[in-house]
């Protein structure tokens, strides 16, 4: 049967919606940003620079985000970084919405399909996840950028944040000593990653059972920007910046018995900050635990600044989305 020619006219159009559909992206997920290292020199100090000028600035960024709104899909809890994007978003005009994927059809869909739909209504996804190939799933099939808060390779904005906080006590960071002490988890990676990007030294004080992940530090052995000992008195000797995290990172609680047991020797005490320079700022990313990776009176003390890193995600995010989605 031959078909009238202003449905044939409507087909053709049809099939020419079809092909520019089918390329066509809401966003750019080439912006995505999973680790320290999908950015340059120049883009870490350039975000480290906005970070601290928003945060001088605040009112001169309010409508930054006017008309984007911004998804927040956590797999894992969380206080800071939920909280630090919620508000940072809030504050720029943007509009943040909160997905806990146990709740949600996350839990039963193939992955591909649920991020390709949650990206037809946002403009950038902040996503934490357990496992890393997650994230990378997720910027294979979204249509706007994705942001890792935290997986279990990688912590980066919580180690922009760090690296923030540095810059504001020394100015600059290039030629600094960092100084990690225990577990090699992801934010011990993120702060590799960093030291890579920024000139900065890192020292890893760690135990052999719970080594950070090798071709992450075969990264920065080949910029001579990393340092591995077993003794916690070497690595700390010439330390600008002394770092811990948990023992038991979200994922690894089955491990918990044998992890204290094995980090036993590696808290952050006086005893351990007597042998510093009495300059050293001493950073943890929080959640701590206050006796075991560090002891309360050095968590308390003048050279801590842990409540700075944790307010600057904030600061720092906020730079970071508005310039990935080019507000800035
Ligand atoms: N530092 C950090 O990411 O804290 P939350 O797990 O509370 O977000
Ligand atoms: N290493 C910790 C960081 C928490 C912010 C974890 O992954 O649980």
């Amino acid at each position: 049967m031959e078909r009238p020619s202003d449905l044939k006219q409507r087909i053709a159009a049809s099939r020419e919606l079809l092909d520019a559909r089918y390329s066509a992206k809401r966003g750019k997920p080439e912006r995505s940003f999973l680790t320290i290292s999908d950015l340059t020199e120049e883009q870490v100090i350039d975000i480290l620079n906005g970070g601290i000028n928003i945060k001088k600035n605040s009112s001169k960024y309010r409508e930054v985000l006017k008309d984007k709104s911004v998804a927040l899909l956590f797999q894992k809890t969380s206080t800071r970084t939920r909280c630090s994007f919620e508000i940072g978003v809030g504050e720029m005009g943007g509009q943040p919405m909160y997905i806990d994927w146990k709740s949600s059809n996350f839990t039963l869909a193939d992955l591909q399909d649920e991020i390709r739909v949650l990206s037809r209504y946002v403009d950038l996804i902040l996503a934490r996840v357990h496992k890393h190939e997650d994230l990378l799933t997720m910027r294979k099939y979204t249509e706007v950028p994705v942001v890792n808060g935290l997986s279990d390779l990688y912590h980066p904005c919580q180690g922009l944040a760090d690296f923030m906080t540095i810059k504001e006590y020394f100015g600059e960071l290039e030629g600094l000593n960092l100084c990690y002490v225990g577990d090699g988890n992801n934010v011990c990676h993120s702060l590799i990653n960093g030291a890579i990007k920024t000139g900065m030294h890192i020292t890893i004080a760690y135990h052999q059972n719970y080594a950070p992940n090798p071709e992450i530090v075969e990264e920065a052995k080949t910029k001579n920007a990393i340092y591995l000992t077993n003794s916690l008195e070497d690595a700390i000797k010439d330390a600008d910046v002394i770092y811990t995290d948990t023992w038991v990172s979200m994922g690894n609680e089955s491990e918990t018995d044998a992890r204290i047991q094995t980090f036993s020797g590696f808290q952050v005490n006086e005893a351990l900050l007597s042998k510093a320079p009495d300059h050293a700022l001493v950073m943890h990313c929080l959640p701590a635990h206050r006796g075991y990776e560090i002891s309360a009176d050095v968590l308390d003390s003048k050279n801590s600044v842990v409540f700075d890193q944790a307010e600057n995600r904030k600061h720092v995010q906020k730079y970071l989305i508005a310039w990935i989605l080019e507000r800035v």
